[in-house]
């Protein structure tokens, strides 16, 4: 097969770059120079009102050049809010072994920011109904019981046992205690808003939460036979701890209530490599989800448990979303379920940093 360097010369290329639908800049970060810009980089910094010269555009490449200049990465995407309403998205390359080159591929994304964000509203708004219908009940329940209970205690106070009363007062405060329970879990809901990634070892990780569940199944009487398997090379990812603590408790207690009536359960633990990512898996053999109910289980208050908020996948979801993570459910009603997260792996020279700070 020809390549197109038999075909064409070199003038049909810049023709090409100059006309393409992305701006283009190269710079040359020894002399301190842009050495090409084309025609739809130049309509980009007039509309953002930067010029196109090295010391205007330093301020925003500066941590991307040292961080290509340091490690063994030749790409960076970066997408950064400029001047007002407009959003430019950057790419940033290496195209010179040397490194004295970097290329920078700009892009005027404001409205597809403008669609993505119109679309969210629109989930959003498709939520917030849900959340109200659901903050009624998960209220408005205790609150009904608590009523209940103290009206037939001012009917009754004359006629009852102390020992009487005091069973009304536990009714009572178990309810107040739902409802706090239910707060606490709101508080959760934004408390990772700004999560902070860092390198982080996932063997280290989930050694630890096994141990923790090994110890919290004998408490509970379940006996939980856990098996841990990790693919070497996909140890190292880039997460924030606290709150992928937070995820994997609430998808370890959920299978635990999913297989504590399960005369063998298992529950494996796995991590392998998949491109960029680590998928770190958990399996268990619980009662599993209906098909038809696999599609409610991330929304807010869905619960089929008695005394469960229906939060935590909900929540789980949105904080991993934060750490650019995500997180998938499957499962056969009967046999058990998979939950799936997949989290950015550490770039090498983030993990060697790690290594060597240890
Ligand atoms: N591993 C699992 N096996 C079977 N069903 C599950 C599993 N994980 C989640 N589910 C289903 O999804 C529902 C929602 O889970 P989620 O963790 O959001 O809330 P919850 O566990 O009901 O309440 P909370 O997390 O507040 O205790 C559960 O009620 C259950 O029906
Ligand atoms: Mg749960």
């Amino acid at each position: 097969m020809a390549t197109p360097s038999q075909d064409c010369d070199g003038q049909i290329f810049r023709d090409i770059l100059q006309d393409i639908h992305l701006g283009i800049v190269i710079i040359d970060i020894k002399k301190k120079i842009i050495t090409y810009c084309n025609q739809q980089a130049a309509e980009i910094f007039n509309l953002i009102k930067l010029s196109p010269d090295f010391d205007s555009l330093f301020p925003i490449i500066d941590s991307s050049v040292s961080e290509l200049l340091d490690s063994e990465t030749s790409q960076k995407v970066k997408t950064v809010k400029k001047h007002g309403e407009r959003f430019i998205g950057y790419t940033f390359g290496s195209p010179d072994k040397s490194r004295r080159f970097i290329s920078i591929l700009l892009q005027d994304i404001t409205d597809q920011k403008r669609m993505d964000s119109i679309a969210e509203a629109v989930v959003t708004m498709n939520n917030v109904g849900y959340i109200f219908s659901g903050i009624r009940h998960e209220i408005g329940n205790p609150l009904n019981s608590i009523k209940m209970a103290i009206t037939v205690l001012q009917k009754n106070i004359d006629r009852y046992s102390p020992d009487e009363i005091e069973v009304y007062f536990v009714r009572v405060f178990e309810e107040i205690a739902r409802i706090e329970q239910l707060l606490k879990s709101f508080k959760n809901f934004n408390m990772y808003e700004k999560p902070q990634t860092a390198v982080m070892d996932l063997s280290d990780f989930i050694m630890h939460n096994t141990q923790l569940i090994t110890a919290y199944s004998s408490v509970k009487d379940t006996l939980i036979a856990i098996s841990v398997d990790i693919e070497p090379g996909s140890e190292m990812v880039k997460v924030d701890r606290r709150a992928l603590q937070q995820v994997t408790m609430n998808i370890l207690a959920n299978a635990m209530d999913a297989m504590h009536d399960n005369k063998e359960a298992r529950l494996a633990i796995s991590a392998r490599s998949h491109g960029p990512s680590t998928l770190l898996e958990i399996k268990d053999t619980g009662c599993g989800i209906a098909a038809a109910s696999l599609h409610d289980v991330f929304k807010p208050f869905y619960t089929t448990k008695e005394k469960g908020t229906g939060l935590g996948l909900a929540l789980s979801k949105k904080m991993l979303a934060q750490m650019s993570c995500s997180i998938d459910i499957a499962s056969i009603e009967g046999q058990g379920t998979t939950v799936t997260i997949t989290i950015p792996k550490a770039r090498s020279y983030e993990t060697a940093s790690y290594k060597q700070s240890l």
